[in-house]
C-alpha cells in the first residue's frame, strides 16, 4: 500500500480543477506552467526579487527558475525536501511558499549550507520559517549522518555545479527519493551532469526503438530554463 498520493489523486480528491484524474504524467507540464505563471505575477514574487536586489543577487536563483521549481513543488505536493546549496534562501522561499500555498502545514524542507560567511535563509519571509530546517555543513558529511530523513520526496541541487558533484549529489539523492519523488536540479546547463544522469535511468526497446517502460527508472523527466528534472520510477 502506498503511503503516499499521486499529485493528481491528490488534486482529484480536492476538486481542484487544474489536473483532474489523469493516469498520465504528461499532464504535469501544462500544472506546473500554470502554477509558474501564477506565482511570476504574485505579489509574492515581486517582494522575493525586491529583497533578493537588496541583499545582492550574485548566486541566487533567477525569476523564471524560481517560478519553475514553485510549479514543480506545487505539482508534487511534497511532505520531505532537501535542497543543497541553501545559501541566502531563495529557492527555500520559493519552496516554502508552494508548501505553504498547498496547506500542506507538515511537511519539511531540509535545507544544507556549508558557508558560515552567508545569513543561511535571510530572504525567507518570516511566515514560511517554521517548516524550514537549517542545517550547516557540507553535504558529503550530511549524507553520512542521521539528520536527513531516509525516505524523501523531493531532492534540488544547487550547490557546487562541479559536474563530478553534481553527479555525486544525483546519485545520493536519487537512492533516497520515493517511488514518484522528484530529481531538481538547479544550472543543467553548466555540464553534462544531469543528462548523462537521466541517460543512465533510461533503457531503450531496441526492437521499436521506443523507451523500455519496465527498465526505465524515471517517468518524465525535462528541463524548463536552467532547472532539470526528473520523476523517480521505484
Ligand atoms: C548557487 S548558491 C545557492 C543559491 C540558493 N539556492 C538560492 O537560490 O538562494 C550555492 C551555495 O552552495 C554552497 N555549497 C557549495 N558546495 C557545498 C557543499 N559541498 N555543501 C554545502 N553547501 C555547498 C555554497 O556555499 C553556496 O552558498
Amino acid at each position: 500500500m502506498r503511503a503516499f498520493q499521486w499529485p493528481w489523486e491528490a488534486r482529484a480528491h480536492k476538486g481542484n480543477q487544474i489536473q483532474a484524474a489523469s493516469p498520465s504524467f504528461y499532464g504535469m507540464w501544462d500544472a506546473v506552467a500554470r502554477f509558474a505563471a501564477e506565482i511570476r505575477a504574485s505579489e509574492f514574487m515581486t517582494e522575493m526579487i525586491r529583497r533578493r536586489d537588496a541583499y545582492g543577487s550574485e548566486g541566487v536563483m533567477g525569476a523564471l527558475d524560481c517560478a519553475t521549481l514553485y510549479g514543480l513543488a506545487r505539482w508534487l505536493r511534497p511532505a520531505e525536501v532537501v535542497e543543497s546549496g541553501g545559501f541566502i534562501g531563495m529557492s527555500s522561499a520559493i519552496i516554502l511558499k508552494a508548501l505553504a500555498d498547498e496547506k500542506l502545514a507538515t511537511a519539511r524542507l531540509y535545507s544544507i549550507e556549508w558557508s558560515e560567511e552567508c545569513e543561511h535563509g535571510a530572504l525567507i519571509p518570516d511566515d514560511l520559517r517554521s517548516q524550514f530546517v537549517p542545517l550547516r555543513g557540507k553535504v558529503e558529511d550530511f549524507v553520512r549522518s542521521d539528520r536527513l530523513p531516509s525516505s524523501i520526496d523531493m531532492f534540488l541541487h544547487d550547490s557546487s555545479h562541479s559536474y563530478r558533484h553534481m553527479l555525486w549529489e544525483f546519485r545520493q539523492f536519487w537512492r533516497r527519493l520515493r517511488d514518484g519523488g522528484l530529481l531538481v536540479s538547479h544550472d543543467v546547463q553548466m555540464n553534462a551532469a544531469f543528462p548523462e544522469f537521466v541517460t543512465k535511468t533510461y533503457a531503450h526497446d531496441k526492437k521499436t526503438g521506443r523507451r523500455d517502460a519496465q527498465r526505465t527508472s524515471h517517468h518524465e523527466w525535462g528541463r524548463w530554463g536552467y532547472i532539470g528534472f526528473a520523476i523517480k520510477k521505484g
